[in-house]
């Protein structure tokens, strides 16, 4: 009966919610880009005087990079205690062309793109740049919307909701909010390790992955890791006529194109001696649950609007993207792309590569099999270096304990149909750290969807997401503590 009040509270406040959330989304928190770190600080901030406001306590801490955000509120020693995780900081919204309204509601995070100027623009009946509401079409389009500040948003309005309403709180909350997920949480590892004994918790609660479906919400039960690496490939001193010395010297892209060709075997499976020994095979159970969802290849396809899908043979689509690792080139570069053809030998050519990782794969031992495969098939005749970035340990949850059990009535409580378990594709490196380090039980439940264009222009978070992930919490704190 709590509950019922809390909920009905909460559905009362839709429209100021959404104000609020509108408020942070106004704030470039970009942790990438050092000209933001002020911003990163106001959103810190945002974030902070928010849950004071709420009732909770709310502080900034300092790491090596961006603060943390800590806190939480105290409901006696009887109560389960709850680690609430999720992250300030959003992704650079470039190219900020393609967005139909502002990144940061009303500021471009940039140079606004120059409007299409011809009259003839105007009869396509294409919006300009940056010409639409933020709010249209059922949900509110931002930078972050989705990824993650409208989803931890949900778990702070909820906690707000029981504490006015209520005046306390049925469980032990504890605050982990960081300002570094989108740069691999760079800070995170020590810093939890430094307060593991204030961060203990039976629980990690995570908002900041998706709901199966817009209908169906769901329970992640696993995340995969990554390893991510630059590889620069330099061969002679400077730029070369190609007619004058194709075929005399070593043409760095060329040997980057070979080298990359090597990385995937026909079948689609990635080759790289070892890669697959600590791969865990997904049971048979899991196999068959996937199976059930019912995924849809084609729906999949129009969805991302690609000519067909494409991975390693014997696997189904779900069970490529979220049970076996994956390779992908992220970026690429060398020699001429300009205007027209320009006979040019590049003197260097390099490329961005990362792998997803599955349980039990670790990126170290990742990063050995790549620097091996770069010695053993790099020829002499260029000069290289590999650089490893900083990695992410994939993730594997338990399905059935209490917490789960609540998490999943929560879920049906908040959107009104049954969750189902599903796993992740991405990342988020703090995850695996609250298991290893202070051997919490996560609680994945996102609020977003695999459609809210995360990372992409026109990132956007369905106001029913909203409404849905706000009653959610709210109900999930009242299933915790009777679990
Ligand atoms: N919220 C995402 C992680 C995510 C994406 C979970 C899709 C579930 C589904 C997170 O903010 C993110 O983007 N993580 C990065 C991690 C990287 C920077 C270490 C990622 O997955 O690329
Ligand atoms: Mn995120
Ligand atoms: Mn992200």
């Amino acid at each position: 009966m709590v509950l019922e009040a809390i909920l009905a509270h909460l559905d009362s406040l839709g429209r100021q919610h959404l104000d609020e959330l509108l408020d942070w989304l106004r704030i470039p928190s970009i942790s990438a880009q050092s000209a933001r770190a002020a911003d990163q600080l106001r959103a810190a901030d945002w974030a902070v005087t928010y849950l004071r406001e709420a009732g909770l306590h709310a502080e900034l801490r300092d790491t090596a990079g961006y603060p943390v955000i800590v806190g939480g509120y105290d409901a006696g020693p009887d109560a389960p205690t709850v680690l609430l995780y999720g992250h300030y900081d959003v992704q650079p919204p470039e190219p900020l062309e393609l967005w139909d309204s502002p990144p940061f509601i009303d500021d471009w995070g940039g140079e606004p793109p120059a409007k299409a100027a011809d009259a003839g623009a105007a009869d396509t009946g294409a919006a300009d740049a940056g010409t639409a509401e933020p709010v249209r079409d059922g949900a509110v389009f931002a930078r972050g919307a989705s990824d993650d500040k409208g989803q931890i948003f949900c778990h702070f309005a909820a906690l707000r909701g029981w504490l006015k309403h209520h005046g306390r709180l049925p469980v032990t909350v504890k605050l982990l909010i960081e300002g570094e997920e989108e740069i691999g949480s760079p800070s995170l590892e020590a810093f939890v390790t430094e307060n593991a004994e204030a961060l203990r918790a039976d629980y990690a609660v995570v908002s900041d992955s998706s709901m199966y479906t817009p209908e169906i919400p769901a329970l992640t039960t696993g995340l995969r890791g990554l390893a991510y690496f630059q590889l620069d490939i330099e061969g002679a001193a400077r730029d070369l006529h190609s007619g004058s010395h194709g075929g005399g010297v070593a043409n760095p892209a060329n040997v980057l194109a070979a080298f990359l060709a090597t990385l995937h075997n026909p079948d689609g499976s990635i080759n790289l001696p070892g890669i697959y020994d600590d791969v865990v095979a997904a049971t048979d159970d899991e196999r068959a649950a996937f199976a059930a969802l019912g995924f849809d290849d084609e729906i999949y396809r129009a969805e991302v609007d690609a000519p067909a899908l494409a991975g390693e043979a014997g696997y189904t689509t779900l069970e490529r993207r979220w049970t076996r690792p994956s390779l992908d080139i992220n970026g690429l570069w060398g020699g001429y792309a300009g205007e027209g053809a320009k006979t040019v030998l590049p003197a260097r050519a390099g490329a961005k590569f990362s792998l997803r990782l599955v349980p039990h794969q670790d990126p170290d031992r990742v990063a050995q099999a790549v620097r091996r495969a770069a010695e053993e098939r790099l020829p002499s005749s260029v000069r290289w270096e590999l650089t490893a970035h900083h990695g992410a340990r994939p993730v594997l949850t338990p399905t059935d304990s209490p917490g789960v059990r609540a998490a999943l009535r929560a879920l049906a409580q908040g959107f009104d149909r049954e969750a189902v378990f599903i796993r992740e594709g991405g990342t988020i490196p703090v995850v695996e750290v609250m298991q290893r380090v202070l051997g919490t039980t996560p609680l994945l439940m996102g609020f977003g969807l695999p459609e809210d264009r995360a990372h992409a222009p026109n990132e956007r978070f369905g106001l029913a997401n909203l409404n849905g992930g706000i009653r959610a919490s709210a109900a999930l704190w009242a299933g915790l503590a009777r679990a």
